[in-house]
């Protein structure tokens, strides 16, 4: 019986049927320990941007291991590959003239997202402006922080009390946000987080219009705008940064997951100059106590500049654009089987089979049945909180392997009807 326990699991239903134990991966495919081959059309958990298997990485981050694995960040001190990766992080961003935050991951960057929007706040004499809004649907990541932000209902639960004030509006209601600042009084409102396309609640892009409308009535507010762009940076859709292709222009961008496609943990945030002047500005005024162990961690620095060197030279923000047009073409005949209510597709890398939510309900289990078949016939996926299939594949996969994706699927739904 193993003795993992894995996140998110029914570990009761794990420890008695088993797991699927992989050993290794190449390009948008990965191996179990059988020599059973899949294909990936998740990219691990939407993050392996460049595809598995790539060495160029792997020796990058031993180099930088050899030399120096890691060293505090407190203070004024920092290894040269975290200096260099946060400049370029930078210049990539639309804050040209922002500054990056480096962390471990894409919790621990929303949950600094939360501790620096309090303090800046503070800091321009606004201490009221604490109540968080976000959106239904929403994830961001499962620290304290991101809990509270949990638009995914289940998400939230036993945090009634985390001390992070919060109030949510619909995903797709910029007039609900609106009208909710009011109703709170803007000064009580401290930031909106937003996933510029809603990854794990269900792959929901947002309605023409609406994430330039809730920059306008954030700016009109005075609150400050989190775009969480943990899943949608770095290639998957087609830009750096989604906010670039919305232009957007957002106070903080959070970050992970494709930024070293997860060959090492990291994440972080690109902060704006407005929300860095009172930290930036004054020198002996304020020192913001937060940051860890690995922020800015030398070898994950090194595997994220030696990630961003392989998606400009193979030109992997634009197979971006590329997977966003097959993707939509090759899935949207699924949409008349029985089993699937609609295919949400055709705004970056990223997809979702719907399942019929009639079917779901009259039919328990018969997601995760759907997943199994998926793996039976050479494709691992997974249900995501809608009721619908992950598919975020790896930025290389070829148009001939979403081919394949899309005929295994079409055989996987056949087999569960
Ligand atoms: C939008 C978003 N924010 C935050 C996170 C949390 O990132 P991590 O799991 O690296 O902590 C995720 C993870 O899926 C995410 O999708």
């Amino acid at each position: 019986m193993t003795r993992y326990w894995h996140p998110f699991a029914d570990m009761a239903t794990v420890s008695r049927d088993g797991e699927l134990v992989l050993r290794s991966g190449s390009a948008s495919s990965v191996t179990d320990v059988d020599g059973i081959e899949y294909l990936d059309a998740t990219a691990g958990l939407w993050f392996c941007a460049v595809g598995h298997g790539r060495t160029e990485i792997a020796v990058a981050a031993a180099a930088q291991m050899s030399r120096l694995a890691a060293y505090s960040t407190f203070g004024d001190v920092a290894p040269d590959v975290t200096l260099e990766l946060a400049a370029r992080l930078v210049a990539m961003s639309p804050h040209p003239d922002g500054s990056a935050v480096l962390t471990s991951g894409g919790s621990d960057a929303i949950d600094s997202a939360v501790k620096l929007v309090l303090r800046h706040w503070e800091l321009l004499e606004e201490p009221s402006r604490t109540t968080m809004v976000r959106r239904s649907s929403a994830y961001h990541g499962m620290h304290l922080g991101g809990t509270a932000l949990a638009g995914i209902e289940p998400n939230r639960i036993h945090l009634a009390d985390s001390g992070i004030r919060s109030v949510q509006v619909a995903w797709d209601d910029a007039d609900e946000l609106d009208r909710t600042i009011r109703t709170l009084g803007a000064e009580q409102v401290a930031a909106f987080f937003c996933e510029p396309v809603i990854g794990a609640g269900g792959v929901f892009a947002p309605p023409d219009g609406y994430l330039q409308r809730v920059q306008e009535i954030c700016r009109k507010h005075g609150v400050l705008l989190v775009a969480d762009e943990v899943i949608t940076g770095f290639g998957r859709l087609g830009e750096w940064f989604a906010s670039s292709r919305f232009e957007l222009s957002p106070d903080l961008i959070t970050f992970a997951k494709g930024v070293t496609s997860g060959y090492l943990p990291l994440g972080g945030i690109i902060a704006s100059p407005r929300v860095m002047e009172p930290f930036w500005s004054t020198p002996g005024h304020t020192v913001w106590r937060h940051g860890y162990t690995y922020s800015g961690h030398a070898a994950a620095a090194a595997a994220a500049m030696a990630n961003l060197d392989l998606l400009e030279s193979e030109h992997l923000l634009d197979a971006g654009d590329r997977l966003e047009g097959a993707l939509a073409a090759r899935l949207a005949p699924l949409t008349d089987h029985p089993l699937v209510d609609e295919v949400r597709a055709g705004v970056g890398a990223l997809a979702a089979i719907q399942l019929d939510a009639d079917v779901l309900g009259a039919r328990p289990g018969i997601g995760n049945r759907v997943v199994l078949s998926a793996r039976q016939h050479g494709v691992l996926t997974r249900l995501l909180a809608s009721g619908g299939l992950q598919i975020s594949p790896p930025l290389v996969m070829t148009d001939h392997e979403v081919d394949q994706l899309a005929e295994r699927l079409t055989a996987a739904l056949d087999d569960v009807v």
